[in-house]
């Protein structure tokens, strides 16, 4: 990726929080509110950091560490900078923060039908290890995956 020395992944805070839903309306059938956000700020076992390229909030992630275990609760990027391997950048760069914090396994759950999440996390090591039935609103299945972070 030509832009690497161009991406900085920091910590997210109130500021950040209106592009952030622009991002998530724009991504998600049923988005999360500000208020989920908010509450994700001030949650003891959540990290909640932004990727940006230049100055342009370009993507967000939203991750919970349970002792050795890490869960990935939300992760979106910016319709105009999607296909430019930005969200693999940030999954890898979560990967070593995780690994740094002690998690042994990561998790998440994606739609189904998330044809470009399905492939990226299958290409970022991801295996399925279950369903849950009619998970989300729209009524499609989520599939539960989990990595190991060697
Ligand atoms: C899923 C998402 C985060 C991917 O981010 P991205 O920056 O576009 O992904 P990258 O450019 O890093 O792509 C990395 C790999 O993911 C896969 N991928 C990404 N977009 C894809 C698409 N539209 N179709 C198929 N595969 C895709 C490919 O395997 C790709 O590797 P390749 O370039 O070697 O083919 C992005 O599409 C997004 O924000 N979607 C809406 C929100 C969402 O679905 N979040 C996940 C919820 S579980």
């Amino acid at each position: 990726m030509e832009t690497e020395n161009r991406i900085r992944i920091n910590p997210a805070d109130e500021r950040d929080l209106c592009e952030v839903l622009d991002i998530e309306n724009s991504s998600f059938n049923t988005p999360w509110t500000l208020d989920f956000f908010k509450h994700e700020l001030y949650n003891p076992v959540s990290f909640f950091y932004i990727l940006k390229i230049q100055d342009k909030l370009a993507g967000y992630v939203i991750f919970w560490i349970f002792e050795d275990e890490a869960h990935i609760a939300n992760i979106a990027i910016h319709p105009d900078y999607r296909k430019m391997g930005y969200g693999e950048h940030l999954l890898k760069w979560i990967f070593d923060f995780c690994r740094k914090k002690g998690a042994l396994t990561i998790s998440l759950e994606v739609n189904e039908i998330n044809k470009a999440a399905r492939q990226l996390y299958t290409k970022t090591g991801f295996r399925s290890v279950g369903r849950r039935v009619k998970y989300y609103e729209d009524s499609y299945d989520a599939l539960i995956l989990t990595k190991i972070l060697e």
